[in-house]
């Protein structure tokens, strides 16, 4: 059991469950992260970062390069613009995998085009909670 997986979360996903429930869930992003773990017990070994800082999430998608097979990146409202993350996983050389908990083309002009979609292996999008799971399925497959 050595597939690690990163699991990685950007801006206000540390809100979950007191955050537009009716569009995230009632869940807290500790219990997605749980209920991860236990659906994935025996077949990846998970390391759960979030950070609201975009930086932060482009030193940790770069220290991850190497460390795991693949992330699982929901990198919330940076999804729309931001650059520095779409170089950073372009830089490394491992996969990601973006996923969102709602269904980011049925939303919002701003929110149907992801900058960082292009460079990510694919996009899992309105699922909910199983986007991460099916992503972490589409690393380990
Ligand atoms: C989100 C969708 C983004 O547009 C939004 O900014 C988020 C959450 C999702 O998981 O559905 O913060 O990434």
């Amino acid at each position: 059991m050595s597939k690690k997986i990163l699991v990685l979360n950007g801006p206000n996903l540390n809100l979950l469950g007191n955050r537009e429930n009716e569009i995230y869930g009632k869940e807290t992003l500790d219990q997605i992260n749980k209920w991860l773990q236990k659906q994935l017990k025996g077949k990846a070994e998970l390391e759960f970062v979030h950070s609201n800082i975009e930086g932060e999430l482009v030193n940790t998608l770069q220290k991850a390069d190497g460390k795991f097979i693949g992330v699982v990146f929901n990198p919330g409202a940076f999804t729309h613009y931001s650059i520095a993350l779409r170089d950073a996983i372009t830089a490394i050389d491992i996969p990601v995998v973006e996923v969102h908990l709602s269904n980011i083309h049925s939303r919002e002009p701003f929110r149907q085009k992801s900058i960082i979609a292009p460079v990510c292996r694919g996009q899992i999008s309105g699922f909910g909670k199983n986007s991460y799971y099916l992503g972490i399925l589409a690393l380990l497959t």
